[in-house]
């Protein structure tokens, strides 16, 4: 236990879409973390935000003809919403584009330009020749320089993930236009990454949190590191100082964030957020593995460089993904916080339970409906719910009340040993360690009540089941206690069962071993419910449907893409032509040979329609032919055009009114 706080903070949401299951697994385990940590009588400090900057969020507004603000506002408020919801709940929850954080990035933008660490620089950056636009980050799409796969302007999503510099995509393509960009001269400022090499270097060995986040970034400074270009031309973003046509780059503001939301909960609380940012209290960045680069490099040195503390800790959960595929919005393999889960009436705390026990919280989580399914059954309703109702409604059906006695060492022993050994898993960050801890306190005391059947001793011996309950009420409190960090909701209404009328929060984990003093029993229901197996059939249908609309859609993308303009279109030449002649190709049955007037030219074409029409029925029909296809040879015979039909049965086009022959389509 120590007085000396610490903050905690969260990967900043980007406000261009709703939240999925895959941005939770950043936020729930870091709310377990924190909650635990204030069970152990820990002061912390739990900020975050939303991440308002940047290209994605300009190109979704844009498609939606609202202001980036708007759109920013609209998507903050419903991260904040859905926080709330899943019981995720900070001290503060900010907005980059807010007036402390436009202030804070210029402060330190300046503080490194003070010190020597910007300088600028010409590059070739992609330029769109159509839209006559340069094209920072999302703007452009092409090909990654290092493993060749698509990639975005600034990050290689869909392959190795590195970060991208302007300029480095390799066949870059304009997102609005569709064409080719080119590259062209622009003059921007760099940030002195290479230089902190050094510093990283003796960093990064003693950096906390989890070993993935130290690993990999170990592994970029070995291959070295490169200067960053932070600042883009766009109209959206923190103003690079001195400059109205430049903003800087949003990996730049959107850290610092994390520095401007502490101080506007310092404002707002009385509290001091320089003990933090200046001293040496404790910074633990919680991110999913994809962000790494940018919290263990890019960050600590631009932090360094401008004078302040460093983060102690950085930890970094595996990524979503779901049915074993890569998460992906535009495939479908997506799951929506709100659409897909809370808005059907599922438990926050479900959810909650299976992201933090379902595997190690550095390991890829593979989201599926029937797991949940299981572990929701097999461990919440069957192991712990079952354990809690059992002892509860027995305790008040059958004695009345919680036995005024006291629980016996050995199940106190129990109590403390699950519990230090839960609160040593947490502080290592293996989250479901620490879960599966407190879970066999729950499979203990369903061991202990079904061996010990109250429910028949107290027919012989009233005082042996009291003491038996006693005990598992015990465990009970225990329980309610522990798991308040993983299943807030639930655990206080086990509180509330257990007679008390407040805050289960506000409790420390250590009272699990003490008594109730004169509480009286509160009424026991059923807290856990199973998920059934036709409901679990829908919402696996939801999750197909989406991968099938993708894929729909997909296919309309790609119609859309051989779409002509009307220049292609009129470049082909058909005329109608009256049939004069028709016959037989000697050994085809599929093809006729047919003589047709143009007007000012007679043709010979070959056509398919054999099986469709006997050779004198179509004598004087006028049809349209294509009359500028290259000739070809068909059953060694010579097509000079192409007569059109429609439809498995070959239906002849014909002109509604009497035209001449050789008149123009069109
Ligand atoms: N805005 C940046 C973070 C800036 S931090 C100064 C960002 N935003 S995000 O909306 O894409 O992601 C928010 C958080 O969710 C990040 O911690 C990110 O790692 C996490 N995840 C988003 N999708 C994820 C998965 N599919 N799986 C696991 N975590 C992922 O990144
Ligand atoms: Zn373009």
């Amino acid at each position: 236990m120590t007085d000396s706080p610490v903050l905690v903070t969260c990967g900043l949401p980007y406000t261009n879409g709703p939240c999925h299951i895959g941005h939770l697994r950043t936020y729930v385990p870091a709310d377990f973390y924190v909650r635990f940590l204030r069970h152990c009588g820990e002061n912390v400090v739990f900020v975050c935000g939303s991440d308002n900057h940047g290209t994605p969020v300009v190109i979704s507004s844009e498609a939606e003809g609202i202001s980036p603000r708007e759109m920013c506002e609209r998507y903050h408020a419903h991260f904040d919403e859905t926080f709330r919801k899943m019981g995720v709940l900070f001290d503060r929850f900010g907005m980059t584009d807010d007036p402390a954080n436009h202030k804070k990035t210029k402060e330190i933008v300046t503080s490194l330009i003070d010190n020597g660490y910007i300088y600028e620089k010409t590059i070739s950056q992609s330029y769109c020749p159509q839209c006559k636009m340069f094209l920072p980050d999302r703007y452009v799409e092409g090909l990654c320089p290092h493993c060749g796969e698509k990639a975005r302007g600034d990050e290689c999503d869909q392959g190795c993930g590195k970060h991208l510099e302007p300029g480095e995509i390799l066949e870059p393509v304009c997102r609005i236009c569709g064409g080719n960009a080119e590259l062209r001269d622009q003059d921007h400022f760099f940030f002195k990454l290479g230089e902190f090499s050094h510093f990283l270097k003796d960093f990064l060995p003693n950096l906390k949190g989890t070993l993935n986040a130290r690993n990999y970034a170990q592994g970029w400074i070995n291959e070295g590191l490169h200067d960053w270009c932070i600042t883009r031309t766009l109209d959206w973003g923190v103003k690079f100082p001195g400059r109205d046509d430049l903003v800087v780059y949003v990996w730049v503001d959107a850290p610092i964030g994390y520095m401007a939301f502490t101080e506007e909960w310092a404002g707002e609380t009385g509290g001091d957020w320089e003990e933090f940012w200046k001293g040496n209290a404790p910074i633990t960045h919680f991110i999913g593995q994809d962000i790494i680069y940018h919290h263990c490099i890019f960050w600590p040195a631009l932090l360094k460089g401008a004078g302040y503390s460093t983060p102690d800790s950085v930890v970094a959960s595996g990524m979503v993904k779901i049915d074993d595929k890569k998460f992906s919005k535009s495939r479908g393999y997506v799951v929506w916080t709100n659409e897909d889960y809370l808005d059907l009436g599922l438990s926050p705390d479900y959810l909650r339970y299976y992201l933090l026990s379902y595997t190690s919280h550095t390991k890829e989580l593979n989201f599926s409906w029937s797991e949940y399914q299981a572990r929701v059954n097999n461990e919440l309703v069957d192991t712990l719910g079952n354990f809690i109702y059992r002892t509860v409604h027995f305790t008040s059906k059958k004695l009345g009340g919680i036995p005024q006695i006291d629980a016996d060492e050995e199940i106190l022993e129990e109590i403390k040993k699950r519990s230090e050994l839960s609160e040593a898993s947490v502080r290592d960050y293996e989250f479901k360690a620490a879960i599966d801890e407190i879970m066999a306190l729950a499979s203990y005391g369903n061991g202990y009540i079904q061996s010990n059947a109250p429910w028949k001793m107290i027919k012989e011996d009233r005082e042996g089941a009291e003491k038996v309950i006693r005990n598992c009420l015990q465990i009970v409190k225990a329980l309610a206690l522990l798991f308040d960090s993983v299943i807030p909701e639930k655990a206080q209404k086990i509180w509330e069962q257990l007679g008390y009328g407040d805050s289960v929060s506000d409790h420390p984990v250590s009272e699990g071993t003490e008594g109730f003093g004169d509480t009286v029993l509160g009424e026991p229901s059923i807290l856990f419910e199973k998920i059934e197996e036709d409901r679990l059939s829908e919402y696996e249908s939801t999750l197909k449907m989406r991968v099938e609309e993708a894929k729909k859609k997909e296919n309309r993308n790609i119609k859309e893409n051989y779409m002509i303009s009307i220049d292609e279109f009129t470049k082909v030449e058909m005329k109608t032509a009256r049939i004069i002649e028709a016959e037989k190709i000697e050994g085809s049955d599929k093809l006729l040979k047919i003589r047709v007037d143009l007007g000012d030219e007679k043709r010979q074409i070959v056509s398919g329609i054999a099986k469709f029409y006997n050779p004198e029925e179509i004598l004087g029909t006028d049809v349209i032919v294509v009359t500028n296809l290259k000739p070809a040879k068909l059953f060694g015979v010579e097509s000079q055009g192409m007569i059109l039909a429609a439809g498995e049965e070959a239906s002849l086009l014909v002109p509604k009114r009497n035209v001449v022959p050789g008149t123009k389509v069109l």
